[in-house]
């Protein structure tokens, strides 16, 4: 939950993570996220208030996610959104989850200027777009199988390490040899922009099985040159499928949006690599990258400005191309 400010920028942000509900379970329960939306979503309204010491009355229009996502998530917030709206008389508007990550950057201190390429990395989606202005979005290639965030989550299931899986497979990947294994980079030697991370898991998979079979099995160093040598080919076909983007493109600046763009490795990598070459790599705050309110009320105000507004069969989407 957020409020910005078109003249001022970000009043208030607060997040109620579901990280603890969910780890249980070792990934999301939607049923679950829906139930703890519905208790969440109110005190978070009350906690953004204060924080910005706002009235419910001076707020101008009210945004939601509208999709892409777990339905019955965004069911609550799109209702909870749509009647705060009508009750208090102003707009509202369904925006797209994938937009608000893209935006993200702006909320910096220094934003980027518009053009430039995008790298969208989440658990859900592995996209490069090409980003002309608001509203204004081109997709230049994205996963044809599983997203990036979606790799790490498999690869810390396969190693036992619970979850979020991102951030647990970068931390022990710290600890990891980089010269033991060498992992392919997939689908770099093609043209053209298109991931794919499946086989990366495959090789993964195998890789434990491998190492497993050992008399002492799976060692935790095994696990951190695994993780290791993982996060070093997510990382290396990223930087490769980047750069390319920038070439093709002619522009000189790349933004990360995302939840796998809290990944350190990816960052410091992506600015050795581009820097050197001219290009200029944005990163919002780490807070900005992973889901966040503030990243869809910038995005509402935007659009809002520009004088959209949610139509009677406005609706949630599980699936909505950007
Ligand atoms: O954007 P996001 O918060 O949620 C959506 O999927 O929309 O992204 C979550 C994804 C998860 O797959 C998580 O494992 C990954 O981002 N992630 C990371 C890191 N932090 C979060 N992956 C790699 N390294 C990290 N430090
Ligand atoms: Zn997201």
């Amino acid at each position: 939950m957020a409020i910005y400010d078109t003249a001022r920028g970000l009043l208030a942000d607060a997040l109620f993570s579901q990280v603890a509900i969910h780890a249980e379970y070792g990934g999301v329960v939607p049923e679950l996220a829906s139930r703890d939306h519905i208790r969440k979503t109110l005190p978070l309204v009350d906690k953004v208030l204060a924080e910005a010491e706002l009235l419910k009355t001076d707020i101008d229009g009210i945004a939601y996610t509208a999709g892409p996502g777990l339905v019955g998530a965004l069911m609550v917030g799109a209702t909870l959104g749509r009647s705060m709206a009508r009750g208090l008389g102003v707009p509202s508007l369904g925006i797209h989850h994938m937009e608000g990550h893209l935006l993200a950057p702006m909320l910096a201190d220094e934003p980027p200027q518009w053009p430039f390429v995008a790298l969208l990395v989440s658990g859900g989606h592995t996209q490069l777009v090409r980003v002309d202005g608001l509203g204004r979005y081109k997709l230049l290639g994205e996963s044809l199988d599983d997203a990036a965030g979606e790799a790490f989550d498999k690869t810390a299931k396969m190693l036992e390490l619970g979850y979020p899986g991102g951030p647990a497979v970068a931390a022990l990947a710290e600890q990891g040899n980089p010269a033991r294994f060498d992992f392919p980079r997939p689908m770099v030697k093609r043209p053209g922009l298109d991931f794919s991370f499946s086989g990366l898991k495959t090789h993964t998979r195998t890789t434990i099985a491998a190492e497993g079979k050992k008399p002492q099995g799976l060692t935790d160093i095994d696990k951190a040159d695994i993780a290791r040598a993982f996060e070093s080919a997510v990382v290396d076909t990223l930087v490769i499928k980047c750069r390319r983007a920038l070439k093709q493109e002619g522009l000189r600046t790349l933004v990360m949006a995302g939840g796998v763009s809290a990944n350190k490795r990816l960052r410091a990598a992506l600015t050795e690599k581009l820097g050197p070459e001219g290009m200029g790599v944005y990163y919002p705050a780490p807070s900005l990258c992973t889901d966040n309110g503030a990243m869809i009320a910038y995005a509402g105000a935007q659009r809002m400005v520009a004088g959209e507004r949610d139509t009677d069969d406005t609706d949630v989407r599980a699936r909505w191309p950007m």
